[in-house]
Formats: structure tokens, C-alpha cells, sequence
């Protein structure tokens, strides 16, 4: 990911934001030589405005014999031709102006395009998966699936060295960003051109780093934009995700369209929310014979009741024998729940000790001790793969009101 040379913390921050999860700012020229030397993979160097001109070209000249595949790009606060001159006699890939955060985000995709034709297409994902995916879904809308996700996604990265990808597969009206206070230079729909050659390398650009520690693929701003993303990069981004990040929590849409059908295909544990009404629980228990008829495997599916104590004339045992399932975690109602998300962090950050969050937590730990997709009968993943064939593949349910 690129590496920014950059004293000023405003600017450091700047350009952090646009140059996506991943990227490091380091101070001066010697420590950006310790850190490309410790990074073969390395396709952009990024050169504040403050770092001399001369020396800037001295690198430029010097990288492009030894790591052609990594572009210089130098920033100015003005860029005229002397500039322009000195960049192309060193061989410095891009010039861009200081307060042009757009272009310095393209110019780092260029610098990966670069990359990629010199090195040819990465093999990393044909290393193993060291991760599994995790889907929230309920065919109704506003239960609680975007605020379960992202609370997951914060106590999870709580863990140590574990890596963790939240991705919003709401392609229509997705909240993540908002949820979190996001304010993405890139989303989902940036991967659309990168998918023939699609791999981490130019995945990780597209995410969006979360201060608690894990990264997010959000959806885009536009609903319509959904139109343009084939179901089938839903497959490969959560693949590559999977050979990356220990835990790939995935938000979706209150229907099983057609990338949602595609993410269950990665899913290793399926969370299934509901709440104590009827009309949900009519609909969920039509999801689980759905996922029946997809021979989604019963072992990964996992129930969860938020909004458990609500008053409202139905029990939670009721839910568990018309859904024929036991429920895995209930996460109680609360104004704090909501309060924290409307002020942009969920409650698992900003409130850990709150009966809503231990519940959340306990969410997390089922989570990492539920058997994943690796530890259920083969048979069982036959079976589904050759219904997959056969089983209706979209409008199953139609979306419901939000
Ligand atoms: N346990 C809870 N207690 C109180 N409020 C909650 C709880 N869970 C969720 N909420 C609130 O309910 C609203 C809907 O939640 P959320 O956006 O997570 O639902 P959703 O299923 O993702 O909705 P959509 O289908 O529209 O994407 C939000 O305002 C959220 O803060
Ligand atoms: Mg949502």
C-alpha cells in the first residue's frame, strides 16, 4: 500500500484518507528506504509537498531502475513547468497538486495498474484462506442487521492481531458509511473495472480504514450504481477478503437478490436476525425454508432475536419453535443502541459495559467458536452445490418494506 512521505499531520491525514486502508506515513526519505525495502510489494510512493525537489528526483531516478514497478508520485503546492521537467527527467510517474485529493486518488490506481503490468496478476489467492465470512441477513428490513454487523465488525477487531473487513452488500441503500461516519473515497463499485484482474493488491485500495481498527468495503452513494455490479465480483471480492482478513462480516439488503444469493455461496456462518413481530417471523421462517431449498447448510445458520424484551405479546420461545431453531444470542432493546449509532460509533465502542454490548460481545465470541464452512460435512456442501443448479436463483422473496 502506498507509502507517504509527510511531516504535516493535516496533510498526512489528507492524503491517508484517499490512498485507502493500508497506507503509511513516514517522516523522511531514509525512513521511506527502510520501509520499500521491507515491502516487495510496495506500487506507490507518495512525496508530501515539503520534501525537496532534488532529492525527490534522486529517488524517482534511483527507483525506477531498482523497483520499476513502484510509481513516485510528488505533490506541490503549485506545479509548473520546471516542476513538470525535473518529475520527467527522473522518471517520477505522477505530479499532483497538494489540494488535489481526487487526483492523487487516481494517480495511486494508475500506479497500481502500473504495478500490476510489470509484476503480472498476484497468486495470493491461491494461498490458503485463513478467514471466514460472516453474513448478517434478514429478509425484513430495519432489524437490526446493519447495527449487529458493525457492532460485530468493532468487538471482533477488539480482539488482538485479528483482522477484520466489514462489507456493505446493501448495494441499494446501504448505511454502513453513514452508521460509522465514513466518508469513503472508494466503494464496491470501483472494483467493477479492476475484475478481470481483481486481487488484494487492488482490492485494499478500495477500503476504507474504521478508527477501531478494521477496514470497510462500503456500498455505493448512488442506489442505481447496484445495476452496474455483476453478481459474480460479490464471489471474488469475498473470496479475496477471506484469504485476507480472519473475519469478513457482511451486511446486505432485506431480500435475497442476487448478490446476496452470491455471498451466501461464500458464507461461513449465517447470522439470521429477527425480532418479536409477526409479519418478521412470517418472513423469516419463509428465509430458512428458502435457505432449505438452497441447501444452505442448517449448521451454519444462527439465530438472533434483537430487540429480545420487547413488550409486544410474542415470546421468544415462540419464535424458536416456529422457526424450528434455538436462538444463539438476544441482544435487548435500547435508546442507547440507537443513540450510539446516531452519533456515528457503534455501541460496542462507545458503551462496552452496556447490557446491548456484552450481548454483542457474546455475539462475537459464538461467532469465532461456531464451527465455519471448513468443519461441516462435506455431504452436506454436495447436496448444496447441486441444488444450486436447480434452485430458483432470484426474486425467492420479495423486498419488503423498510
Ligand atoms: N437493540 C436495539 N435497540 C434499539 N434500537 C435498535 C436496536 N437495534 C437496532 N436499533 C435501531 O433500529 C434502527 C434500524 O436498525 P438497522 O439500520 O441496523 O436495521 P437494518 O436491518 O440494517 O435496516 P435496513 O434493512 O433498512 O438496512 C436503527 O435506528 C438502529 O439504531
Ligand atoms: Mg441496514
Amino acid at each position: 500500500m502506498p507509502l507517504i512521505v509527510e511531516q504535516n499531520t493535516t496533510n498526512a491525514e489528507l492524503f491517508l484518507s484517499v490512498a485507502g486502508a493500508g497506507a503509511k506515513v513516514v517522516p523522511t526519505l531514509e525512513e521511506l528506504r527502510r520501509a520499500l525495502a521491507e515491502t516487495p510489494e510496495e506500487h506507490a510512493v507518495v512525496l508530501g509537498p515539503a520534501v525537496d525537489l532534488e532529492a525527490a528526483a534522486a529517488l524517482a531516478d534511483n527507483l525506477r531502475i531498482t523497483r520499476p514497478a513502484v510509481s513516485v508520485i510528488l505533490m506541490r503546492r503549485r506545479v509548473d513547468t520546471a516542476v513538470l521537467a525535473e518529475a520527467l527527467r527522473s522518471g517520477m510517474r505522477e505530479v499532483v497538486e497538494e489540494r488535489d485529493l481526487s487526483g492523487l486518488s487516481d494517480a495511486i490506481k494508475r500506479a497500481f495498474q502500473v504495478y500490476r503490468a510489470v509484476t503480472g496478476p498476484s497468486s495470493r489467492l491461491d494461498e490458503h484462506p485463513v478467514g471466514r465470512v460472516v453474513t448478517v441477513f434478514s429478509p425484513k428490513g430495519g432489524v437490526g442487521k446493519t447495527t449487529i454487523a458493525a457492532n460485530l465488525a468493532v468487538a471482533l477487531a477488539t480482539r488482538d492481531k485479528t483482522r477484520v473487513c466489514l462489507v456493505d452488500l446493501d448495494l441499494g441503500f446501504g448505511d454502513v458509511a453513514i452508521t460509522l461516519q465514513l466518508f469513503p473515497a472508494r466503494t464496491i463499485a470501483d472494483a467493477v473495472a479492476l475484475e478481470s484482474d481483481l486481487d488484494f493488491a487492488a482490492l485494499e485500495p478500495l477500503l476504507t480504514p474504521h478508527r477501531r481498527g478494521f477496514s470497510t468495503l462500503v456500498a455505493p452513494v448512488q442506489p442505481d450504481a447496484k445495476d452496474s455490479i455483476p453478481a459474480s465480483l460479490v464471489s471474488r471480492v469475498l473470496a479475496i477478503l477471506k484469504a485476507n482478513f480472519e473475519f469478513v462480516i457482511v451486511d446486505t439488503s432485506p431480500a435475497f437478490d442476487e448478490h446476496v444469493l452470491q455471498a451466501f455461496d461464500e458464507t461461513d456462518n449465517l447470522l439470521l436476525v429477527t425480532t418479536l413481530d409477526v409479519p418478521t417471523l412470517k418472513n423469516v421462517k419463509i428465509a430458512c425454508e428458502t435457505l432449505d431449498l438452497l441447501n444452505f447448510p442448517k449448521a451454519r445458520r444462527h439465530l438472533v432475536l434483537n430487540r429480545a424484551d420487547d413488550k409486544v405479546g410474542l415470546a421468544p420461545e415462540k419464535v424458536e419453535s416456529t422457526l424450528d431453531m434455538k436462538i444463539d444470542q438476544a441482544i435487548p432493546t435500547s435508546a442507547e443502541v440507537a443513540n450510539a449509532t446516531n452519533a456515528g460509533e457503534p455501541i460496542t465502542a462507545s458503551h462496552p459495559k452496556h447490557s446491548a454490548s456484552q450481548a454483542l460481545f457474546r455475539l462475537a465470541d459464538a461467532v469465532t467458536g461456531a464451527p465455519a464452512a471448513a468443519a461441516v460435512p462435506e455431504a452436506d456442501d454436495a447436496a448444496r452445490a447441486k441444488s444450486r443448479s436447480t434452485a430458483p436463483k432470484r426474486g425467492l422473496l420479495r423486498r419488503q418494506a423498510r
